[in-house]
């Protein structure tokens, strides 16, 4: 078959700052996935892409031709209305855990398919893989089957689901082309479109530890990010919150599930059950859901709890297996007495990551006991000698470089200092 275009002069064309036809982006995106667009050639136009932009028009067809490259899920067998919630990720979010069976519980149905963490972000698969027996990987029909059945199901995307993003963000990996918000914004709503979803809220995070730490180039993603979406016909809002701390008390796979059982025994950190909250009614009215109880009552009455048992049990988890612990710990304690007033969250998510938490190649294996507890957090008082950081990991060879990071990832004042943190919510976009 003869080709529609010559990759080189799409790549030529980007290069000199002209936009790109319709046919150009249906073509280059469907040719890359059949394998001819080679890679190098798509290095070259993502890179074209990351500085000269693309308008929405642009940004819009990409996306589309992206859903077009795989499968649209479809639930219309769910009597539910589907609702869903993506986050940019960031440092002990651990928020999906938490929020899907809170969704479900006050009447919602919610299909989440997730990913794994790469770098110092974690990813709910990985976080879930801890729990003995839980399986990430399901049928479309098993999907089907959890969903009705308790309401909400998290699994990793399969295969079929957008193959030209697989692709191509392995490729903008390696290539360092993540950062352009054109390809971030098409690459997150083609999977979440083709996921079949009617309303979706995005968490678009921003601050030391997210990968927009500008929160006006946060703004400016969930601003496209919802545009994508509503004109793909989902109802979609945006959240623009606070990645320069940490969220809650852990940062780990199995710890982070720990804190979630806190949170779903109606306990947990004031900032995870504030988001989570905050969350689940803004998916809740997104979708236009009548909820069937408040979501705080959700929590406080066992409703959610018992909705993640239900879900874990028919992933083949058992809710009431010990989780995993690792063999070695170390403590960080404070070096002086006052108010703790900052934590970086790019340096606690990089050491929990160095201690085995998350990995540095797609494929390698990550230790599900591995992470950072942390037990003060800013706006407190910490006395001098005062724990701050537990350290896990099964490999003590892995404590100095994970110390080296925490190097002042912390600072106490006695000097009256205001604490330097972004407010948990900093903007809403509605589509
Ligand atoms: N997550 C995605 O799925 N894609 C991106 O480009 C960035 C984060």
């Amino acid at each position: 078959m003869s080709e529609a275009f010559a990759a080189v002069e799409i790549i030529a064309a980007k290069r000199d700052r002209h936009e790109l036809t319709d046919p150009q982006i249906d073509w280059v995106v469907d040719a890359y996935t059949r394998g001819v667009v080679a890679d190098e050639q798509m290095s070259a136009l993502a890179m074209a892409i990351l500085l000269n932009g693309m308008n929405a028009r642009e940004i819009s067809r990409w996306t589309d031709a992206m859903i077009r490259s795989g499968e649209r899920m479809n639930w219309s067998a769910v009597k539910r209305i589907t609702v869903d919630k993506h986050s940019t990720g960031g440092v002990g979010d651990k928020i999906t855990l938490p929020l899907a069976p809170l969704v479900a519980a006050c009447g919602g149905a919610v299909p989440q398919l997730s990913g794994r963490g790469l770098g110092h972000t974690g990813g709910t698969l990985d976080k879930l893989e801890s729990i003995p027996g839980w399986r990430a990987s399901l049928s479309n029909e098993e999907m089907l089957h959890v969903l009705q059945e308790c309401g909400a199901v998290i699994c990793a995307a399969g295969a079929g689901l957008a193959p030209a993003d697989k692709k191509l963000y392995a490729l903008r990996d390696v290539t360092a082309t993540v950062e352009a918000i054109p390809l971030i914004a098409s690459s997150i709503m083609s999977k979440k479109i083709a996921e079949g979803t009617s309303a979706l809220v995005l968490d678009v995070k921003t601050g030391s530890g997210a990968f927009m730490s500008d929160p006006a180039k946060a703004r400016e993603l969930a601003r496209v990010m919802v545009e994508l979406g509503t004109n793909a016909g989902v109802k979609t809002r945006a959240l623009v919150t606070a990645m320069d701390v940490p969220l809650g008390l852990t940062a780990g796979n199995a710890l982070e599930v720990r804190e979630t059982l806190e949170v779903l025994a109606g306990g947990g950190p004031a900032d995870v059950v504030e988001l989570t909250l905050i969350l689940a009614r803004e998916m809740l009215d997104t979708a236009g859901i009548k909820p069937l109880m408040d979501p705080a009552d959700a929590l406080k009455n066992g409703s959610a709890m018992d909705v993640w048992r239900s879900m874990i049990s028919l992933q083949g988890g058992d809710p009431d297996a010990k989780l995993p612990v690792a063999k070695e710990s170390m403590q960080i304690t404070a070096d002086s007495h006052g108010e703790l007033i900052a934590m970086d969250a790019m340096k606690v998510g990089v050491a929990a990551w160095r201690l085995g938490a998350g990995r540095s190649r797609q494929g390698e294996a990550v230790q599900a006991g591995a992470g950072i507890e942390m037990h003060a957090k800013p706006g407190e008082l910490v006395k001098k000698g005062q724990l701050i950081y537990t350290l896990y990991t099964d490999e003590p060879a892995r404590f100095e470089r994970a110390i080296e990071s925490l190097e002042g990832s912390f600072r106490i004042s006695s000097t009256g200092e205001k604490v330097d943190r972004l407010p948990l919510i900093i903007d809403r976009i509605e589509g």
